[in-house]
């Protein structure tokens, strides 16, 4: 999609971080936004700034775990545009823990939000883009959805879930002759966001105590969040990838090297430690 201006982005996880950042772009790009949030706030206050630089923006508190919620969405956004062309999912959370020892309801939170809500994204955006015949679709994922590393099971599974469902939503579209319809995936390493702060979302009923063994790298994912790059810049490439039809955005210079080495782990017959 090359012609931006006067058309309509959707994000999800719109208040903040990368959503924000990628709202930002778009509203600079000309476009008109249509803005989900579960943070009522933090999204009031994003519209107030992106309204503030000319752009037309539509609110909605939608948690992505909510397929009829994501459906009212999408038929709210339609209502008020008429379309949508390029739809970021891009809500996620993200809480440590190890692969045997989690709060059942806290792995299902995150897989709901960073998995599930990207399958009901594109299950209520992509038919009504079929039938313009155009549109774009970016789903955030993560170099967490390339390699894996200790400490982040549920992250990890669902990120490598979303890489998987881009790429099946590119094959099928492919398939099915849907050419207008372009696919884009984010992956990457640290940003400095509110990510490593999600457990200010926990809903009642989910634990956020960690175990031990995550608790001793917790320390270490909030520094690297901190110190991640400027979200601005994740989006400048995004923009430039929807442009471009380009299918894999990977931020980081080092993400490509990880996933080789992964890669070759699989070739040699290794465990998939990245240190070893
Ligand atoms: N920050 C990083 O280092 C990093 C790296 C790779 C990928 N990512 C991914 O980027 C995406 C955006 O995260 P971020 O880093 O900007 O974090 P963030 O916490 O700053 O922003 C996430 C936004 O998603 C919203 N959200 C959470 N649950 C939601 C739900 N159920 N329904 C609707 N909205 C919901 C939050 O309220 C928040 O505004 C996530 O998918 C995350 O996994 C982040």
């Amino acid at each position: 999609m090359e012609h931006l201006e006067g058309k309509v982005a959707v994000v999800t996880g719109a208040a903040s971080g990368i959503g924000l950042a990628l709202a930002r772009a778009w509203a600079g790009a000309g476009m008109r936004l249509a803005l989900a949030d579960i943070e009522e706030e933090p999204l009031a206050k994003a519209a107030a700034e992106l309204q503030g630089l000319g752009a037309e923006v539509l609110t909605s508190i939608t948690d992505v775990r909510d397929w009829r919620a994501v459906d009212a969405f999408a038929a709210a956004t339609f209502d008020r545009f008429g379309g949508a062309h390029v739809v970021c999912n891009n809500a996620g959370v993200h809480l440590s823990d190890t692969a045997w020892q989690f709060d059942p309801e806290r792995f299902k939170w995150v897989l709901d939000i960073n998995l599930l809500g990207v399958a009901y994204g594109i299950r209520a955006f992509v038919p009504k883009m079929i039938e313009q015949g155009e549109g774009h679709v970016v789903n955030t994922a993560s170099a967490a959805g390339l390699v894996t590393g200790p400490t982040m099971a549920s992250y990890f599974a669902s990120k490598h879930g979303v890489v998987a469902l881009t790429e099946s939503l590119a094959n099928d579209l492919a398939l099915a002759g849907h050419a207008g319809v372009g696919v884009t995936v984010i992956c990457p390493e640290y940003v400095a966001t509110r990510i490593h702060q999600s457990a200010r979302l926990t809903p009642p009923g989910v634990e956020v105590e960690r175990d031990e063994t995550a608790t001793l790298t917790r320390q270490m994912f909030d520094d690297a969040v901190e110190g991640g790059i400027d979200p601005s810049v994740v989006a400048e490439q995004v923009v430039a990838a929807v442009r471009e039809n380009r299918f894999w955005v990977l931020p980081h210079d080092t993400t490509l090297d990880l996933a080789r080495t992964r890669w070759r782990k699989i070739d040699e017959g290794k465990p998939p430690f990245l240190w070893g």
